[in-house]
């Protein structure tokens, strides 16, 4: 296979991953800056171009694109679609995972189990949005953090509120939700690809803190899934129309319930805790993929 990876530093962790596991399997893969990328938008021709040349139609495109480029990335990755290739995940399903609120909500109508959770603009009554999710302690959380930055626990209603009315003070687009206390700091990430959860890991936050994320120096070690939380994280991938997703869950007392679904997770953390080959993995499915989509190609044109 021709593969294209969109990436900004092909020297990450998770980028060489996947370009080695596409070169060891034989295939030929490149890597392009995406915000170096520029297209011609044309009737019945679409055109990607990059350093003066015009880039080959690949078998499959790899987006690895960055949330602060999300954009760009995604009107780049579209262009790829235009053309007919194969994209690892699609960019409407890319941008729905960007969208927390549109995510929170897809989820929601498709009755995969999520935290309750509250959403107001510029909330004047700080108690009501609290009230709505049934009391302190709730969990406060800024729309755009990641990494654990802009997550909160606020332990009192007279906490939250102060919280809440701060935030709204100052422009800040902020979500409220029922703390999960029984998660008693871990939560579950699975990778999954192509409707199969192909590795697990459970990240439990360090004494005194809440919020299990890596770089918040929560550790991980690989974890077998129960039946239930592996149909939830398949099919919260699946509403999602994620072909390659990282779901992450919190075991509460009702079952697992969604926290969030990446479309671009990370590899460092879960081979790193389950030793598995997960780069592998995702180039497998997509050789499979594209096998297909080129039959259906050839079989049209016969
Ligand atoms: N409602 C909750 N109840 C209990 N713990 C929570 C809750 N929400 C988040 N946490 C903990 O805090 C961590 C960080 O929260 P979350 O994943 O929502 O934000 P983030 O990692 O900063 O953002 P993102 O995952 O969207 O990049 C979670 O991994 C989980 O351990
Ligand atoms: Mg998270």
């Amino acid at each position: 296979m021709k593969l294209i990876m969109l990436a900004r530093n092909p020297s990450l962790y998770s980028h060489r991953r996947i370009i080695e596991a596409a070169r060891s399997r034989g295939h030929d893969i490149d890597v392009y800056n995406t915000l170096h990328v520029h297209m011609r938008i044309t009737s019945n021709n679409a055109v990607l171009r990059h350093g003066g040349k015009t880039l080959p139609i690949p078998d499959a495109v790899i987006p690895r694109i960055g949330a602060s480029v999300t954009h760009y990335g995604l009107a780049v990755l579209r262009q790829f679609e235009m053309q007919g290739v194969f994209p690892l995940n699609e960019s409407v399903a890319i941008g729905r995972s960007r969208d927390k609120l549109r995510a929170l909500q897809i989820l929601a109508r498709a009755g995969v189990g999520l935290p309750i959770t509250a959403f107001a603009h510029g909330p004047r009554k700080a108690e009501d949005v609290v009230t709505e999710v049934g009391g302190a302690p709730v969990v406060i959380k800024l729309l755009e953090g990641t990494q654990g930055m802009g997550v909160i626990l606020a332990e009192t209603e007279a906490s939250a509120r102060s919280i809440i009315e701060a935030f709204s003070a100052a422009n800040v687009n902020i979500l409220v939700q029922e703390f999960i206390a029984e998660a008693k700091g871990a939560d579950v990430r699975c990778f999954v690809v192509g409707g199969q959860v192909v590795a697990a890991m459970r990240r439990q936050a360090p004494p005194g803190e809440f919020r299990s994320n890596l770089h918040r120096g929560g550790s991980a070690k690989a974890v077998v899934l129960n039946d239930q939380e592996r149909e939830t994280a398949i099919r919260a991938a699946k509403v999602m129309g994620l072909n390659v997703a990282g779901v992450d869950l919190l075991r509460s007392r009702r079952g697992p319930l969604v926290l969030e679904v990446n479309s671009s997770p990370g590899l460092e953390g879960i081979e790193g805790a389950t030793g598995l080959d997960v780069a592998g993995q995702v180039i497998e499915y997509i050789d499979a993929r594209a096998r297909r989509a080129r039959r259906q190609r050839s079989g049209r044109a016969a």
